[in-house]
């Protein structure tokens, strides 16, 4: 994981993991009735008896597009090329697609710097292109979910172009401009994220713009009613063009404390040599919930999800995303699980009850496009094929929804950057050696074993790992025992499967601290997760009279190991190495719904 964000994770998280220690164990509860009311918004039709909403029930999966498929061999990925692969997603189980911002660009923090919110990059495509694919993800049953980039623009949009023309323009208001606190003294101390101070001087006006992310990503000012208005507008566009929901770009940061208070300096330096400090006056400031129940009203209108980035830094916080009513983020994603990065139930056990206790419906994460892959994070080196499908076993067998990124489900594995000069992302260059980027986590898909993996016929924009050779899905699809095979066998089994959509978690054996157990329940019926996290084989044994099950024995759904009969006792189970057993626990007559 880069430095910069390895850091940030902890310092944002490290009360959450805190609160999850000693907050409440998971509850039993006897039915699932009582399991807890969906986040659902009053209007939109559910999708089962259990009151739940469309995203409750979907898989969604990242797309980071400059790296999906190339359809025209410039190097980069683009939206004719996603569209190609709509096949694929749907054979793997995936229901919503979100595609990280493809709207024009400067590029500088690739999309996240965008100059105009209602049309597509060229290199990406058209808007004729963008209808197409969503005709055709609608066609496949795949919703589209956009980037909404909120906190700040590029300071290429029309919006900041006038901004900066002069102090009396129209959209001066709608950024953050303020007087230095005297010659070359920048307004006070905040600091960018991606390094030195989070304000720009600029001299046609002489004033300061602030800058949360790169001088070229100028923060809105969330305070204006006509950034709102525009902003909001901005959603209605999509909708309006068939696009399913948001996920909500560093929602944290859109506020600041209008009286500039310093934040307080701690000990020590960062990765670009900038003194560490607590974002007091700029980062969750609660101005930030009454955007977001705004923002929620016009999602409701069209029956679309929120998802949010939010770094939450426990579980009250957590709670506040979700709002007073469930009145905000649907789905705000709480990176529980990017905070543990060795395989150790304990710590998961934590994490899903922390998760589990929240007011809202919980969000599984185990990477990203900013986060080291979860293939290299948990992998010991010599088994990471195992244990990338027993992290799937766990995340998609859990209460709650989950969102995949693009070739996890293949075992990609991070590529970084062996010099400065190769570094494309721009912190990498400025905190190199120890902030090496995120190029690494965002390499080309791997689609086949043929030069580029099958991604381009011209030269990737970024350097693919040789583990393409064997670890694509070409190869993948024709190998039972691959981890993408694993994954749509988890998949169609989550998709078909009572419990594991509708039932609550149990959490089982809590004392064991190599094995994860688990029972999703649902009336009379239920689904036990096995998941050895060990090198070595383990044994388990379950009576689960307490949990309303008087069966002896499971009925085998899927497993990684090769040598389990359908029928297993419950009381003497034994697991191989880093291996995940799923079985269907029932009181009244079983019925298999996936073979493995
Ligand atoms: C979070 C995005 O995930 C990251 O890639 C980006 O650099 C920042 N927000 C700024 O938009
Ligand atoms: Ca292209």
């Amino acid at each position: 994981m880069p430095k910069l964000l390895s850091v940030l994770l902890l310092a944002a998280l490290l009360p959450l993991a805190a609160s999850a220690q000693a907050g409440p164990p998971a509850k039993p509860q006897t039915s699932a009735a009582k399991a807890k009311p969906s986040t659902a918004s009053s209007t939109a039709p559910p999708v089962d008896a259990e009151g739940h909403q469309w995203w409750q029930h979907a898989v969604f999966y990242e797309i980071y597009p400059r790296s999906y498929a190339d359809s025209n061999n410039d190097g980069i990925g683009d939206l004719p090329g996603i569209d190609s692969k709509l096949d694929y997603l749907k054979r793997l189980g995936v229901d919503a697609i979100w595609i990280t911002p493809c709207f024009p660009s400067p590029q500088v923090d690739f999309g996240y710097d965008v100059s105009d919110y209602e049309d597509i990059d060229p290199m990406y495509g058209t808007l004729s292109d963008f209808d197409q694919m969503q005709r055709d993800a609608q066609g496949r049953n795949i919703r589209i979910i956009l980037d909404f980039v909120m906190n700040h623009t590029s300071d290429q949009n029309k919006w900041f172009i006038d901004s900066r023309s002069s102090r009396t323009s129209k959209h001066r208001d709608w950024y953050v401009w303020r007087d230095g606190k005297g010659p070359n003294q920048p307004p006070n101390n905040w600091l960018s994220t991606f390094g030195g101070s989070a304000w720009q001087f600029d001299g046609k006006t002489s004033q300061y713009y602030y800058h949360f992310f790169y001088p070229q990503q100028p923060d809105l000012n969330w305070r204006n009613p006509a950034v709102k208005d525009a902003m909001f507008g901005v959603t209605r566009w999509w909708y309006d063009k068939g696009v399913a929901g948001f996920r909500l770009d560093a929602v944290d940061t859109l506020f600041e404390d209008p009286n500039l208070h310093d934040n307080p300096v701690l000990p020590g330096k960062n990765a670009f040599g900038d003194p560490k400090m607590k974002n007091e006056y700029n980062d969750k400031l609660p101005e930030v919930h009454d955007v977001l129940q705004g923002l929620r009203k016009v999602a409701d209108q069209y029956n679309a999800v929120l998802i949010g980035e939010t770094w939450t830094t426990d579980i009250e916080e957590l709670n506040k995303y979700y709002g007073p009513t469930s009145n905000e983020l649907q789905m705000p994603m709480d990176f529980l699980f990017t905070t543990v990065n060795k395989l150790s139930p304990p710590d998961f056990r934590k994490q899903i009850a922390a998760a589990n206790s929240a007011s809202g419906w919980p969000v599984y994460v185990l990477g990203n496009h900013d986060i080291e892959r979860s293939y290299n994070r948990y992998g010991d080196g010599k088994h990471n094929d195992e244990i990338a499908k027993v992290m799937a076993g766990m995340y998609l067998t859990l209460r709650g929804t989950p969102i995949l990124y693009y070739g996890e489900e293949i075992g990609m594995q991070n590529n970084d950057p062996k010099t400065r000069a190769a570094v494309k992302d721009p912190i990498g260059r400025r905190g190199w050696p120890d902030e090496k980027g995120r190029d690494g986590e965002r390499t080309p898909m791997q689609w086949d074993n043929t030069p580029n993996a099958g991604f381009t016929k011209g030269i990737p924009w970024l350097p693919i790992p040789v583990s393409y050779r064997t670890h694509n899905v070409a190869s993948e699809q024709k190998d039972p025992y691959s981890i993408l095979v694993f994954y749509q066998n988890l998949l169609k089994l989550r998709h078909t499967n009572r419990a594991l959509l509708d039932g609550d978690y149990v959490a089982l054996n809590e004392d064991d601290p190599n094995v994860l157990s688990y029972l999703r329940r649902y009336k009379d019926q239920a689904v036990l997760v096995v998941i050895n996290m060990s090198p070595q084989q383990q044994e388990a044994s379950f009576d689960l009279a307490a949990q309303g099950f008087s069966a002896t024995q499971a009925k085998t759904l899927l497993t990684t190991m090769s040598s389990v009969k359908s029928q297993t006792a419950l009381s003497d189970m034994t697991l191989a190495p880093f291996s995940v057993y799923i079985g269907e626990v029932s009181n009244t007559a079983i019925t298999p719904i996936h073979k493995p």
